[in-house]
């Protein structure tokens, strides 16, 4: 029994909704547990400067950050080296997933702001923006959907929170799945682990992935099916 209660293989209360930011052209509040992500996404929109733009495709451009709230700590509002590359592995867990191509010399970018951080702030960003990418009508080949799973101590877990990343021996996979293509679009290991326990924690990651998957569409059908 983990200190939150759950099982190990169970994901935290997840809330998803899109259509949060009337400004934008999509967005999407993505909540698991004390993780709570809000994205936007603006675009596909002509890229300034021109020099900037790619005649063959649109260019995603990722920025992720976190309020100065959202952590114990206050946290600087500008942008450092772990939101860099943070902005990084979300772009690169996104982009398979959009046809970027039908969008040459524009820019399609998108915005995750952190509310609440209790681990795996990257997974709900990737989840919050591919909600957000949908919602703002980009054609896209699947949703995606992201958790970290890992080992805590000699448990191997789902969706890891703070306590838990900060608890000795802990390492941490956060993965971003398509599960229409059944492609991995990002993978991430912090620490250490064995051939045979990085396949258990992939399939268990891939399953939370799907049980996330479900929520978003149910989210995404909320605003746009009537039922
Ligand atoms: O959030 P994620 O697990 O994707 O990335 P991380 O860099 O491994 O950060 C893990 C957690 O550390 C965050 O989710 C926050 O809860 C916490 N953190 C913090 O307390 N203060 C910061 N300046 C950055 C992260």
């Amino acid at each position: 029994m983990r200190s939150d209660g759950r099982k190990n293989d169970e994901l935290r209360k997840i809330e998803a909704k899109v259509g949060v930011i009337s400004s934008a052209d999509g967005s999407a509040y993505f909540k698991i547990g004390n993780t709570a992500v809000v994205a936007a996404v603006y675009g596909p929109r002509e890229l300034h400067p021109k020099h900037l733009q790619d005649p063959e495709k649109s260019v995603l451009r990722c920025y992720y950050n976190m309020t100065t709230f959202s952590v114990p700590e206050r946290k600087s509002p500008s942008p450092g080296r772990r939101e860099i590359e943070l902005s990084t592995a979300i772009k690169r867990a996104l982009e398979p997933t959009i046809f970027i191509e039908e969008f040459p010399r524009t820019a399609i970018d998108v915005y995750t702001y952190v509310l609440e951080a209790d681990a795996g702030t990257r997974c709900a960003s990737i989840c919050a923006a591919s909600m957000a990418l949908a919602d703002a009508g980009i054609p896209m080949r699947d949703l995606v959907s992201a958790v970290a799973a890992g080992k805590v101590k000699d448990q191997i877990v789902l969706d890891l929170t703070k306590e838990e990343e900060d608890t000795e021996p802990c390492t941490d996979v956060p993965i971003a799945y398509m599960p229409n293509k059944k492609w991995i679009t990002l993978i991430q290991l912090d620490g250490e682990v064995t051939a045979e326990e990085l396949r258990e924690i992939i399939k268990l990651g891939i399953k939370g992935c799907l049980q996330i998957y479900e929520i978003q569409k149910k989210a995404l059908k909320k605003k746009y099916v009537r039922i």
